[in-house]
């Protein structure tokens, strides 16, 4: 097992905001806290090779679990072990062998090239030259980045500057590696090249991935098994698969009409979740939508339409809804 994590707690002392002068001053004296219970009670084992995702609604506490995993939060009770370390120590053979990109954080130095950020990379790691260049060649490849590594990264944009973040993590060649939203932000065809260089570098350096994102279609294309986590607990462990089917049975038609219509038009194809007479966004039964798209592009004055997944966090819902039931 190359991940083990038991019983895993996190909790954080939030100490209270008081206002106005008197309860500020009051509070040198006795600051009252709160305590955040971030992760309650976390268990999960990840073998070597997969590439798992780890999703969940904002707050449920991926983020704390993977500052945890990388060793930059000391878990507050329960144990965890990763590549035989434990990585509260930071020992630093174990952080050359993992690697964490943050979508909201970066490493890159602003007004320099990214390359300067590798070369630091480089000797912090103590990469040789030939894997350093063999390691860059192939990461810059798969990027498409290769005649970007020398422009100051204050001028790329920000699909670049992630692609950069992604090889500053990497370089080393690390062999779990912890990614938190890497495709927070970026638009549809970025994301997309991100999540293929994803599941690429996991086939060629057959690394260990732990990977969260808001997004259901990186984790739908990327990962077999999944682990839905709430308010710090484990709510589901196992396949996508099955839960996409189970759950998500619906699909999301969104219109664009040119003239105004009325709500009760549509209500015949769907939920409508959303609308304003020019605007309207349908739940649909996955099996119809393509016949619901056609009729509607034929039946009305259609200024766009677009069909998505439904989000993660409805799938999530769903799941919590049949759970309670
Ligand atoms: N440094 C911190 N201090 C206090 N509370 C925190 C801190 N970091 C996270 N939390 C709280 O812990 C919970 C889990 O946060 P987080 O792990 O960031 O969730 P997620 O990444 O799933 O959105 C949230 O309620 C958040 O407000
Ligand atoms: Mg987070």
């Amino acid at each position: 097992m190359i991940i083990t994590v038991s019983h895993l707690k996190r909790d954080f002392k939030v100490y209270k905001r008081s206002s106005g002068l008197i309860t500020a001053m009051g509070s040198i004296f006795h600051r009252t806290y709160e305590t955040v219970e971030a992760i309650e009670d976390i268990s999960f084992d990840i073998q070597k090779g997969e590439l798992v995702g780890f999703i969940g609604p904002n707050g449920a506490g991926k983020t704390t679990t993977l500052k945890c995993l990388s060793g930059l939060l000391h878990p507050s009770s329960g144990e965890i072990k990763v590549l035989g370390y434990y990585p509260y120590e930071r020992n630093s053979n174990y952080l050359k062998e993992i690697g964490l990109v943050m979508g909201q954080k970066n490493q890159l130095w602003w007004d320099l090239p990214a390359m300067e950020t590798f070369n630091l990379n480089k000797m912090i790691y103590g990469i040789s030259d030939d894997e350093y260049k063999n390691t860059l060649g192939t990461l810059s490849s798969l990027l498409e980045v290769k005649d970007l590594l020398t422009t100051p990264v204050r001028q790329l944009s920000l699909g670049q500057r992630m692609k950069m973040e992604l090889i500053a993590s990497l370089i080393h060649k690390p062999k779990v590696l912890f990614l938190d939203e890497p495709t927070i932000g970026l638009d549809v065809i970025m994301q997309k090249k991100i999540r293929e260089f994803i599941a690429e570098y996991n086939s060629i350096y057959k690394s260990t991935i732990l990977l969260t994102s808001h997004y259901m279609s990186d984790v739908k294309k990327l990962c077999k098994r999944v682990i839905i986590i709430d308010h710090g607990r484990i709510i589901y462990d196992g396949n996508l698969s099955e839960i996409v089917e189970k759950y998500s049975k619906f699909k999301i038609i969104t219109v664009y009409f040119k003239k105004p219509i009325e709500a009760k038009e549509l209500t015949r194809y769907g939920k409508l979740k959303f609308f304003n007479r020019e605007k309207a966004i349908i739940t649909v039964g996955r099996e119809k939508v393509s016949k619901i798209a056609a009729r509607l592009l034929e039946k009305y004055d259609i200024g766009d339409l677009n069909i998505e997944e439904l989000e993660i966090d409805e799938i999530i819902n769903m799941v919590f809804s049949k759970n309670n039931k």
